[in-house]
């Protein structure tokens, strides 16, 4: 199990204050897996994990194999819930620089429609010359306009590439079952599909193709990852404060009505920034409504204790922390002796990064909490495939049970769609004139 430890929030909290919540957090827990809350026609992802590989997970290892061989470059088209989680996985289990030396048989993996940057077009049209390529398209409304646009010109790049019929084996939809542009575009083109359920929302969807299709062309198990989600649904089902899951939702929430508002959701590995990113995503769409919700703010230490070490230290005195921590790799690096020592770094020789980065973390957690910051940390341990999934699974309950107690629809998202009105508005989009 990921282990959450809340002894630096004492002081700020006592046992009684967390004890007082358990009948909160029991019916929160009982609202979404009894399913009668709020937005609870969108539960599908307590479905998700499985033990046992699917038909449609067959499927996914079939394409990612053939994506593999045929592909020096997957280009990965998708927004929000639809982006962040592919990318979160790749990059926590591959490093943010898992597309070094890649190619086919292996192939790299870059994303596409998460922007409207001309720049970051150009770059992707820069790097795909002279490449075979392949793209999934993922959108589960089918109409989202950022990776509707990418999708119209690479397409269109493969089609004058490898000809209509070469372009359809390279061009894989992820879309609703049923309805939406996308989903009718695959049909008549005759791309492969794969299904986001109408009951996963975007931001629960990394357990589907959403987030299997990729990182399995990036060579991740996904049975793996999906037997680490099934465990988790067992593991976290437990209705008391031996789950972590109830120790986060509370102490979060506890922490929220004493004034902390803003939550800082951090790591000491560089890989951690995109799952930062899933779980911003997550907790702030879920969470924040009716005029309420944590903010919620990803770092990666030690780097940006560089830049808002001097904020969480001696700011305003309205966040928390929760430290993310890994078990180290089984690969250590040794800091060598060097006689001259011009450095002055020899009292380290001989010490493994690993050792300098834990008392970077300990040295950290103390000035934080001294500092009057409360320090949650979640220890998730050896971080492999069936970890990722846990983590997933843990992460979405997490979410679930806190938005509940916190007393919002964890499952909508009404606020998202008042920029696209005033950008169609903008833009002249039939129907938007007024
Ligand atoms: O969580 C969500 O629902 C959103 O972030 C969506 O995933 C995002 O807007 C993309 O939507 P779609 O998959 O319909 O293109």
């Amino acid at each position: 199990m990921i282990k959450v430890d809340i002894s630096n929030v004492w002081g700020q909290l006592s046992l009684p204050d967390l004890l007082s919540t358990e009948k909160e957090v029991s019916a929160a827990h009982r609202t979404l897996t009894e399913r009668s809350g709020a937005g609870n026609d969108f539960l599908g992802w307590l479905d998700l994990p499985t033990a046992e590989e699917t038909e449609e997970m067959q499927r996914i290892r079939l394409a990612a194999e053939q994506i593999r061989q045929s592909s020096d470059v997957f280009v990965v088209i998708g927004i929000g819930g639809s982006y962040l989680g592919p990318r979160a996985a790749i990059e926590l289990l591959q490093g943010a620089n898992h597309n070094i030396g890649k190619g086919k048989g292996d192939p790299q993996i870059f994303f596409a429609g998460n922007s409207l940057s001309t720049r970051y077009w150009n770059e992707l049209c820069r790097l795909l010359e002279g490449k075979d390529f392949s793209i999934a398209i993922i959108s589960k409304s089918g109409t989202t306009t950022e990776p509707a646009i990418a999708t119209r010109s690479l397409r269109w790049m493969l089609e004058r590439k490898y000809g209509t019929d070469g372009a359809r084996k390279r061009i894989y939809a992820i879309t609703d079952p049923c309805k939406g542009a996308l989903r009718q575009m695959a049909e008549e083109e005759g791309w492969e599909t794969f299904v986001i359920p109408p009951d996963v929302g975007g931001r629960y969807s990394v357990l589907t193709a959403v987030g299997l299709l990729p990182m399995a062309v990036a060579g991740i198990d996904i049975r793996q990852v999906m037997r680490g989600a099934y465990e988790a649904v067992k593991a976290y089902d437990l209705r008391s404060f031996e789950n972590p899951v109830w120790l986060y939702a509370a102490i979060r929430n506890l922490l929220y009505r004493n004034g902390k508002v803003m939550e800082l959701f951090e790591s000491f590995e560089p890989g951690f920034k995109m799952l930062g990113g899933w779980w911003q995503q997550l907790f702030g769409e879920s969470e924040g409504k009716d005029g309420k919700g944590i903010f919620p703010v990803t770092a990666e230490f030690t780097a940006d204790l560089h830049s808002l070490g001097q904020m969480i230290q001696q700011g305003a005195r309205n966040i928390f922390e929760t430290m993310v921590r890994f078990a180290p790799p089984q690969q250590t690096h040794t800091i060598g002796s060097d006689y001259k020592n011009l450095d002055g770094l020899n009292y380290l020789a001989g010490k493994t990064l690993d050792y300098v980065d834990e008392q970077a973390y300990l040295g950290t957690l103390a000035a934080h909490v001294d500092g009057g910051v409360p320090v949650i940390t979640m220890d998730v341990g050896e971080l492999d495939e069936a970890k990722l999934g846990e983590l997933f699974y843990f992460l979405e309950l997490s979410c679930g049970i806190s938005a509940y107690m916190l007393g919002v629809n964890p499952f909508n998202q009404p606020g998202v769609e008042f920029y696209k009105r005033n950008m169609f508005q903008l833009l002249g989009k039939p129907g938007y004139e007024n």
